[in-house]
């Protein structure tokens, strides 16, 4: 029941706060405590049912299932962590809307020679994709370095043949990923093969990809030394994409782009890594599910690996995550979707290119206790030490509730407004 008034209630409040000036901060501001705690409550059940169906036909019972989102590419869910690992309203959609429009690409990146990239959560790829996309519209031609963090190699290899959206307009796109993880796909043939014979696999992968295997297959055993094996699929893929990449035009072509996998825990990795980075995405499953990369001292890590015009992006809303960005020494703003909708966190060491930045409401809310963060102090605490710690804490607390903050903070912007109307 609540379920079904939610969008009723929500929807009802927003227009009235749309036509009553005097009103309207108090509204937009109790429309913000639906917004971060009723409305997520109601969508998340909404999600899961959505999940539930799409999950249906699925034997796979293994660490992650594919499935279609609504904008037709593949995503998956990790039966593990229980949790998705893109946005069921689309993966593509999302790499697009969440990590690459706040960018802000052409006016903050375009004019650079070089620019170095830094994909945590690399998964099947699709912000490096939606970067990649970003980069033939906007015909940047300067270099570009990707290091891709994800430890689930076999979803990193996986990334190129994803049915993901990209390949009839961008096949360069899953070209130039093929080329840069084609050493490691071959020595890992034997896991790859068994996913891909799967036939209820078969629908999640580009067409070209079978047609490679069932070549590889038939030839595969007969050339063992790498260096065959390296050509012959090279050979197979382009006779697969040729016709294809000859309509593309060479400026289009992702020449100057290198994309290195690292399959480890992203907190060791960004251990052993020593270059700037201007654009950091952050793509880790939902905090309070998987917190090993929410916690200060992971985002201190960052902070030392960040160029001074560096953006990190994330879809997290999290009031204790923008702390812990904040406390870690960078400025925070928000992302908004093309709705209006709070979409996401942006930081940087430049404040100025910060678009919007967090209001007088946000900054109450990290003082409260959902502004409590995770920490980490030797990045490999597992999760339940990193949750066991955080909720000790929380426990002990006492700082005001996010609840009462609210409620309080709506009360008083009302008094302001009653009074300045006077
Ligand atoms: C929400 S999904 C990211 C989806 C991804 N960006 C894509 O386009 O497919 C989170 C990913 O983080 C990976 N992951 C989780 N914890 C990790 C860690 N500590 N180090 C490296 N990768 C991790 C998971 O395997 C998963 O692929």
């Amino acid at each position: 029941m609540i379920t079904q008034l939610a969008p009723c209630i929500i929807l009802s409040l927003y227009i009235v706060s749309l036509y009553c000036d005097n009103i309207c901060v108090t509204y937009r501001d109790i429309f913000y405590l639906i917004d971060i705690k009723f409305y997520n409550l109601c969508m998340s059940d909404k999600i899961d049912k959505i999940i539930e169906k799409k999950l249906k036909d699925s034997t796979n019972k293994e660490l992650y299932n594919f499935l279609f989102t609504n904008d037709g590419s593949v995503g998956l869910y990790n039966n593990d962590v229980k949790d998705i690992y893109h946005s069921i309203f689309g993966a593509k959609d999302e790499g697009w809307q969440k990590f690459i429009k706040p960018l802000n690409f052409d006016k903050v990146f375009f004019n650079k020679k070089e620019i170095n990239v830094l994909d945590i959560c690399y998964g099947i790829g699709y912000n490096t994709k939606a970067l990649l996309k970003k980069i033939i519209t906007s015909s940047y031609n300067g270099r570009v370095f990707i290091d891709a963090l994800e430890y689930n190699k076999e979803l990193v290899l996986l990334s190129p043949f994803i049915k993901d959206g990209y390949f009839k307009t961008y096949p360069e796109i899953s070209q130039v990923i093929c080329k840069s993880l084609i050493d490691s796909i071959i020595l890992n043939k034997n896991s790859l093969s068994r996913i891909f014979i799967n036939k209820s696999n078969q629908k999640y992968f580009e067409p070209f990809y079978n047609s490679l295997i069932k070549k590889y297959k038939y030839w595969g055993y007969s050339y063992s030394i790498l260096r065959h094996n390296k050509a012959f699929l090279h050979n197979i893929y382009y006779h697969c994409i040729s016709q294809r990449m000859k309509t593309t035009s060479k400026q289009r072509i992702l020449k100057d782009v290198t994309i290195n996998p690292h399959f480890d825990d992203a907190r060791v990795t960004i251990q052993k890594l020593d270059k700037q980075y201007d654009i950091i995405f952050l793509d880790a499953f939902t905090p309070s599910k998987l917190p090993t990369l929410w916690s200060i001292d992971f985002f201190k890590q960052l902070y030392k690996l960040s160029s001074y015009n560096s953006l990190l992006v994330t879809y997290s809303n999290s009031a204790a995550v923008r702390h812990a960005l904040i406390d870690a020494g960078f400025y925070v703003g928000k992302i908004f979707d093309t709705s209006g909708r709070s979409s996401g966190t942006i930081a940087s060491k430049n404040t100025l290119l910060i678009e919007h930045p967090l209001t007088d409401f946000d900054f109450g809310l990290i003082n409260t206790t959902a502004g409590i963060y995770y920490k980490d102090e030797n990045l490999n605490s597992t999760a339940k030490e990193i949750i066991d710690d955080y909720n000790k804490r929380r426990q002990n607390s006492n700082l005001e509730s996010s609840s009462k903050f609210i409620k309080n903070f709506s009360k008083n912007k009302q008094e302001n407004n009653d009074a300045i109307s006077c």
